[in-house]
């Protein structure tokens, strides 16, 4: 298989331990047999109790943001090496909460990327336009400018995940058709491929995300160049599960 499917929870802000844990221990043996990768990025405080709860299954843990220094006077933050030291084995980067709430740029998601590669974290990082940038047709420009400013520096593409978001399509219940996110899907690829080189771009993990659900997973992961999905409000429930088994 040239490239394995992976499947995504990004828990965001909800959970506590006992809820976290309770979900974990029921997801497990329903993914158990899952032909795709599995991972859930919750909270980082709920990082411990989660990695000890998903612990001998296949269900991989992540973080949702990483920082980019090793450490120092950055109240608040959390550094890929203490996430690492927890077994934290992904960590979402980029995602289009943080790009319009907490400042988050081309920039730093690039200094965040590296960081996390460099600590063996693999970062999913997301890309998306919002409504106005795909009603002005400016999608590819704007998704052009997230790959060549975030990804700058990278070796080997393939060593990352790209979440593909369009901010429209997060929590709103409008998913996009296959057929758009396919098209922007093979697009990421192409310019993956120009950016990097074809050959990386071929093994790269590309995710659709957006109001991806347990009933239009089917269809979105059919697409060819879809290899998976980052999964927000129905990874909350047992639903990730039917999402994680999509092709059963
Ligand atoms: P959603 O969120 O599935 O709730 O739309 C996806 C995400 O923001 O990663």
């Amino acid at each position: 298989m040239l490239r394995k499917p992976f499947i995504a929870g990004n828990w965001k802000m909800n959970m506590t331990v006992a809820s976290a844990k309770k979900l974990i221990e029921e997801l497990k043996p329903l993914v158990k047999d899952a032909n795709c990768d599995v991972c859930l990025c919750v909270p980082a405080v709920l990082i411990p109790e989660a990695v000890k709860a998903a612990q001998g299954s296949n269900i991989k843990i992540g973080a949702q943001n990483i920082h980019w220094s090793a450490s120092g006077a950055y109240t608040g933050e959390i550094s890929a090496d203490m996430l690492k030291d927890y077994g934290v084995q992904y960590a979402i980067i980029g995602h289009s909460e943080r790009r319009q709430y907490f400042g988050e740029t081309d920039e730093t998601v690039n200094k965040r990327t590296l960081a996390a590669l460099n600590s063996g974290i693999t970062p999913i990082v997301c890309v998306g336009e919002t409504l106005s940038e795909r009603e002005n047709g400016e999608t590819e420009n704007v998704i052009y400018r997230q790959l060549e400013q975030g990804l700058k520096g990278i070796d080997d593409v393939s060593k990352i995940v790209i979440a593909y978001e369009p901010v429209w399509a997060i929590g709103t219940g409008k998913t996009a058709t296959d057929a758009q996110a396919q098209e922007t899907v093979a697009f990421i690829r192409k310019t993956a491929g120009k950016l990097f080189c074809p050959k990386c771009a071929e093994k790269l993990i590309i995710q659709y995300g957006g109001s991806m659900n347990a009933g239009n997973c089917k269809g979105l992961m059919a697409q060819p160049d879809i290899d998976g999905g980052l999964i927000g409000g129905a990874s909350l429930k047992l639903d990730f599960a039917t999402i994680v088994n999509y092709d059963k």
